[in-house]
């Protein structure tokens, strides 16, 4: 891994006195309604692992039960041997037998104010329909099927379908481009595609077709195309490989049950970045996720049959699988979706909708809060937000400011605030402070959920004491663990299982406090997180050096008011070059045609040099602090030339 801190020099520099009790009416309902009953689950799950999930089992349906909890050859491992259950089942058919068979599973509200739900029936038929339809289209279980969509109903539907028959779905975002889409289809195998004819983002039409057919010539082993109407724009249908979504839909009968798939069937790959410009197809399979995506929604957001729960991630993310369709629908959940940006046709687009919709339950991230407070609080104050009970952050640490106005502003100070800390590569939460259970400190994801053992280690690999920052790892499995990365066992276990022996390496910084609280401290490897979105720097590094006129590249972090992050780059020009303004936008527009808009960076700076060691590593530490306009304060004795660092100042001014 490049550009690892040790984890010994991580100086922790925040200090948080704040401390917020579950408010008593909130906890005397909860599931989890006091710290005793919080400590007494982890004691619990912590002394009888096995037994402690194998119970929590039985809320699945099983159509042959597993005969042992956990297999574990580490770093590989299987939960719930021998047993067979069906995620699509555990989602919908679970629930027509009881009187949610006629509640919404889904509530969707398009961009320009069309609105549609989904009982459970309704969803289990259009599901079991478009099964069929997968069906009648070759595919088979342990297929790939390759999702790039807008937030429409179908999306859900789509990824249920697969479930239902066992393939694997690979959602790609709406914001990556063809390349990116083609690299991810190419790595995973997708066998199909499916898209819309379009979106809608701000007003505008999102052209999701246009890039699906740019990457569709690069990704040898798609052989067709579903097209899902939404916009009614005109795309070009390619005959024999591009279907209409309701076509088929017409055709396609109503009965479709639910196959019996073993425990560790692969149920979706979901890419990420990581350390290096390849990005990972990170994997989770059918029980073990499943079970820790319902646990996980009732633990945290204590939800309700009553609930109208919000949860703003977009599908294409790991927050989006997790907790706006398996964890909610497994839950029996009122899950609503919303289709466009927060910010149209009005600021207070999300507020209005929260009053109409009287959500009970608001999970976001922390870029969307500090958008909102740029935004300014008039849009805010215009709605009524009485209906909200509990709010939830996820996708970077919540600064404490951000955190008080969301307590504030959102919450009416009557609302727990959950920040959840995860990640793709855990399927579900892993901690968070129990709405009912556990005082929040603002800044803090407090402690770890029932069978989830962290352990910050130091340099010796061996637990740091109370206060001091090293690597956050997950001492023993969990059900929601990820599998593997597709194809590449060998990076699996670099990654994650190599560096200290025996626990998961997650990638963060971390410190525990003296109440064993957790403090999220930031990635330890080159991965940054831009508005809640992971991207790697080599990936932006390798998109700009595939221009001609870049010799060499170096992405970095820069810290932004709302996004958290934004990324700068410095760029060293291939001889015959200008550093011109013409060529600056130019670079941004080839970032956003090779990986797409979210990593577009904010700076490019032109420079001669760039700093490196004596070993030719480039000391991005030292761009960091350029592109923050920060003093350099580290150690700079490893630089080979000196003279760059002062060049680039000067570049600077
Ligand atoms: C960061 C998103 C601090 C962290 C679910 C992690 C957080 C990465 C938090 C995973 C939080 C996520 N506090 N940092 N509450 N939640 N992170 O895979 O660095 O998109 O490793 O999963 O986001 O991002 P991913």
């Amino acid at each position: 891994m490049r550009g690892m801190t040790k984890p010994g020099q991580i100086v922790n520099v925040m200090k948080e006195e704040r401390c917020f009790p579950p408010p008593a009416e909130f906890a005397a309902k909860a599931r989890v309604g006091s710290l005793a009953e919080y400590e007494a689950l982890w004691n619990e799950a912590n002394h009888d692992l096995e037994g402690f999930w194998g119970k929590a089992a039985h809320e699945l349906h099983w159509f042959k039960p597993y005969t042992k909890v956990l297999e574990w050859n580490e770093p590989f491992a299987q939960w719930f041997v021998d047993g067979q259950t069906n995620v699509s089942y555990n989602c919908l058919d679970a629930h027509l037998s009881s009187p949610r068979r006629n509640k919404p599973a889904l509530i969707w509200v398009g961009e320009p104010g069309d609105v549609r739900i989904y009982t459970y029936q309704m969803l289990h038929r259009e599901v079991c329909k478009f099964a069929n339809v997968l069906k009648g289209q070759g595919i088979e279980k342990g297929d790939v099927v390759a999702l790039y969509m807008p937030m429409v109903p179908e999306l859900a539907i789509a990824m249920l379908a697969c479930a239902r028959i066992g393939a694997i779905h690979s959602v790609v975002f709406g914001g990556f481009a063809a390349e990116a889409i083609a690299e991810r289809n190419r790595n995973a195998g997708a066998k199909l595609m499916i898209t819309a004819d379009g979106g809608w983002r701000r007003g505008r039409q999102i052209a999701l077709k246009a890039n699906v057919d740019a990457a569709l010539a690069k990704s040898p082993t798609v052989q067709k195309c579903i097209v899902c109407r939404r916009t009614g724009s005109q795309v070009a249908m390619q005959p024999g490989r591009d279907l209409w979504w309701d076509e088929l839909m017409e055709q396609a009968p109503a009965d479709c049950p639910a196959v019996p798939l073993d425990s560790e069937t692969p149920l979706f790959i979901l890419y990420t970045s990581g350390s290096t410009g390849k990005p990972k197809g990170i994997l989770h399979t059918t029980a073990g996720y499943n079970l820790f995506a319902k646990k996980t929604m009732e633990w945290v957001f204590d939800i309700r049959d009553e609930d109208a729960y919000w949860c703003t991630a977009d599908i294409g993310w790991i927050t989006g699988h997790t907790y706006v369709v398996y964890g909610p629908l497994t839950a029996g959940a009122t899950s609503f979706m919303y289709e466009g940006a927060p910010d149209w046709p009005h600021r207070g687009r999300w507020w209005e909708m929260v009053e109409k919709h009287r959500i009970t339950i608001l999970y976001t991230a922390p870029t969307a809060i500090r958008a909102c407070i740029q935004w300014g609080d008039q849009w805010v104050d215009k709605y009524d937000l009485s209906s909200l009970r509990l709010l939830g952050s996820v996708g970077e640490g919540i600064n404490p400011e951000a955190w008080m106005w969301y307590h504030r502003k959102i919450g009416r100070e009557r609302c727990p605030i959950v920040d959840t800390w995860w990640q793709t590569e855990t399927g579900g939460i892993m901690m968070t402070p129990l709405p009912g259970a556990i005082a929040t400190k603002p800044g803090s994801c407090t402690k770890p959920l029932p069978g989830i053992v962290p352990q910050v280690v130091g340099k010796d690999h061996q637990p740091v004491s109370a206060g001091a920052g090293g690597w956050l790892t997950i001492a023993r499995p969990w059900p929601g663990m990820l599998r593997g990365i597709w194809g590449d066992d060998a990076r699996y276990k670099l990654q994650y299982w190599s560096q200290v022996p025996h626990k998961y390496l997650c990638g963060d910084n971390a410190r525990c406090d003296e109440d064993g609280y957790y403090w999220i401290m930031g990635r330890i490897d080159d991965v940054l997180n831009v508005a809640g979105h992971r991207l790697s720097t080599i990936e932006i590094e390798s998109a700009l050096v595939s221009h001609p006129a870049v010799a060499e590249a170096a992405a970095v972090g820069r810290p932004h008011e709302v996004k958290g992050e934004s990324v700068a780059v410095f760029v060293t020009l291939s001889s015959g070059f200008e550093p011109t303004e013409a060529l600056r936008q130019e670079l941004k527009g080839h970032v956003r045609k090779e990986i797409g808009a979210l990593a577009v960076p904010d700076d490019i700076h032109f420079t001669v040099a760039l700093p490196k060691t004596r070993s030719g590593k480039i000391m991005r530490r030292l761009l960091r602090d350029i592109a923050a306009g920060r003093e350099t304060a580290g150690d700079t004795s490893t630089l080979e030339d000196h003279s760059v660092l002062a060049r680039l100042r000067a570049e600077e001014e």
